[in-house]
């Protein structure tokens, strides 16, 4: 048997939005080191492999990123098929780029799986799609850290028809609110947050920028914000848009 690594794309958390393809890898892995925020439903679709978590976890410490890429070269030289499972996409801030670079460089063969990214298909969960004609002509995605990285284009693009979508910010809501008002964009700017989006726990609010630090989100689920006039577009325009209003979506809110 001939080595092998596939990384593999597992959707935004529920298992019916993985691809036919994802399935079929995790039926014939023989290892599987997965991160955090994949269900453990998708984990039993992998029957013969060996499971482990590489991710990171609130307050603890992640797996080097070098120990990983050696583990999957490791295994592949050994004649494993190895699956390497991420949430969302494994090109969308999820290291997919540097375990590919890392296993050319070790001349393993390799296969990415592309996944369903909580960018696109988060704010969908509301109702939000990330363009619409007339409304929006492009969307940007970006992560709250490091700051650098938003810090030098969101508070450029206020005029701009375009929808932002930032990951890994909700526990960055005040300042990039703050900066952004500061740089003078308007306090109504239509913004959302969408937490645990394609999962049972569901959480969506729908407002205004002034009020987005204030929401309280639950705590333990992942989110990310969206900010632009697609916002207007979302689900909760059958509630009353604008109106700081939460929505619970899906499970129990
Ligand atoms: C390390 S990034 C990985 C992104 C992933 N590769 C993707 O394409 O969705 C983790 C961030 O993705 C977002 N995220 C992942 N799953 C989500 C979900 N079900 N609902 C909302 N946001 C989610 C959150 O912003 C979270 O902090």
């Amino acid at each position: 048997v001939k080595g092998f690594v596939t990384l593999v794309g597992a959707g935004p958390g529920d298992p019916d939005l993985l691809t036919v393809k994802a399935v079929g890898a995790l039926a014939e892995a023989d290892l599987v080191l997965y991160d955090a925020l994949v269900d453990p439903a998708i984990l039993g679709l992998a029957p013969r492999a060996r499971r482990f978590f590489v991710g990171k976890r609130r307050g603890r410490h992640a797996m080097p990123q070098e120990a990983i890429h050696q583990w999957l070269v490791r295994a592949a030289r050994a004649g494993e098929r190895v699956v390497r499972l991420k949430a969302g996409d494994p090109f969308v801030f999820g290291r997919g780029g540097e375990e590919v670079l890392a296993l050319e460089a070790a001349g393993v063969a390799h296969e990415v799986i592309p996944g369903i990214s909580s960018a696109i298909a988060g704010p969908g969960a509301i109702g939000v799609p990330v363009t619409h004609r007339g409304v929006s002509s492009g969307f940007l995605v970006l992560s709250a850290v490091p700051d650098e990285g938003w810090r030098s284009v969101l508070p450029a693009l206020s005029k701009a028809k375009l929808t932002v979508v930032v990951l890994m910010g909700l526990d960055r809501r005040e300042v990039i609110t703050s900066t952004l008002i500061g740089a003078g964009w308007s306090g109504e700017h239509p913004t959302a947050i969408v937490a645990g989006a394609h999962t049972a726990r569901a959480f969506g609010w729908i407002g205004a920028l002034h009020a987005l630090a204030g929401v309280a989100v639950p705590a333990d689920l992942p989110g990310l914000l969206v900010l632009g006039e697609v916002v207007r577009l979302g689900r909760a325009n059958v509630v009353s848009l604008l109106d700081e209003a939460a929505i619970g979506i899906g499970g129990a809110a």
